[in-house]
């Protein structure tokens, strides 16, 4: 089977300060082993990307470093939207996490969300890390600035129910969700522990069965939320949320469609065509990815991601990334990765 090159709109890549858990080098192969030919990469570094000069040092080790596509978010944070801006020169779209997870960066005060739709600029996509009560936040920012909101990782029935009602009310937003929500259910953070610690956490089996309710309608994007922590890091007394999702993303998604819960139609939008649309990015002429519907199972071994582990380990999926061309370069091949680093571009839109 052949499917477009696919687009992750939600990976950490940790470049400022993160490297020694992934860089852009090692992410980008991940990418491509998962079929990801386009992505973008999440401001919350150390330092963050809501600085200009921490910008440049992204933009620099992007440009040196990556296998595949790359655009950046920007990072927005009290005190700085005054490099809003500036930061819109290089980046592709604007992070605002309005509630606690991995990382310094946070927004919980209205004049400092009013200031970054302001200073961003309209073409430019504004994303949200919204939980709870704060999707009615967004949602509200969405219809009193009348432009585009896009959520992140949307994990529960009252939030993907909230947005079902506001989208047909003709608000412009736009959600996405993560494999591991679709997934995996509180059944299996009792049995993996700090390796299925993420934000938002696993729901229940209910707040997934009502993800799967709006696969058709609702959901505009599959995004990985690749967030990758050492296993160390993960066995330490305080473990930091987050787990690695670009290498299984694609195989989860073929299982579903192989069970006939989703269309491979449908796996093609929420994995490229919608994406690529919401956020405004590029096409990728002579660029495809093939895939072997043969049942295989997810092994920690197989990962190029730095941290070298899944929450998936172990389990059978339908279908594997057999080879992926990149303007028309063969960029992985059986297992094999073949994109030398810096062979990818930045992406500006
Ligand atoms: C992410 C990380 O580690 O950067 N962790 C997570 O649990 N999802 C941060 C985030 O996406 O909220
Ligand atoms: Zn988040
Ligand atoms: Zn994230
Ligand atoms: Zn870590």
């Amino acid at each position: 089977m052949v499917l477009p090159g696919l687009v992750d709109v939600h990976t950490h890549l940790r470049v400022p300060g993160g490297e020694h858990e992934e860089d852009f080098a090692t992410g980008t192969a991940a990418a491509l082993a998962g079929g990801f030919t386009q992505i973008l990469a999440m401001p919350n570094t150390s330092p963050p990307l809501s600085a200009p000069a921490a910008m440049a040092t992204a933009v620099a080790h992007a440009q040196r470093d990556i296998r595949c596509d790359v655009g950046l978010f920007a990072g927005a944070s009290p005190g700085l939207t005054r490099h809003l801006p500036a930061l819109a020169q290089t980046a592709v779209a604007l992070k605002i996490y309005l509630n606690d997870t991995y990382g310094p960066l946070r927004v919980e005060d209205l004049p400092t969300l009013h200031a970054c739709f302001r200073h961003w600029p309209r073409h430019k996509p504004i994303a949200m890390h919204a939980e709870k009560q704060s999707v009615a936040v967004g949602i509200g920012l969405a219809a009193a600035h009348d432009r585009p909101v896009h959520f992140c990782h949307i994990s529960r029935r009252e939030e993907i129910e909230l947005i079902a009602q506001a989208k047909g009310r003709g608000l412009p937003i736009t959600c996405e969700v993560t494999p591991h929500h679709l997934f995996l259910t509180r059944a299996d953070a009792k049995r993996l522990g700090p390796l299925a610690d993420m934000r938002p956490l696993l729901g229940t089996a209910d707040d997934a069965a009502a993800l799967w309710a709006h696969i058709e309608d609702t959901i505009d994007c599959i995004a990985t939320d690749h967030a990758p922590h050492m296993l160390a890091e993960k066995r330490s007394p305080t473990p930091p949320p987050g787990v690695a999702g670009l290498e299984t993303a694609l195989p989860l998604l073929l299982t579903a469609v192989a069970q006939q819960r989703l269309t491979l139609e449908r796996l093609i939008q929420l994995m490229s065509t919608n994406p690529r649309r919401i956020f405004n990015l590029p096409q990728q002429p002579n660029t495809q990815v093939e895939v072997e519907m043969t049942p295989a199972i997810i092994q920690n071994e197989q990962m190029h991601s730095k941290c070298g582990w899944t929450p998936f380990a172990g389990m059978t999926v339908a279908g594997r990334v057999s080879r992926v061309i990149l303007r028309g370069q063969v960029v992985f091949e059986n297992g094999r990765l073949l994109a030398p680093s810096g062979s990818g571009k930045t992406i500006n839109n």
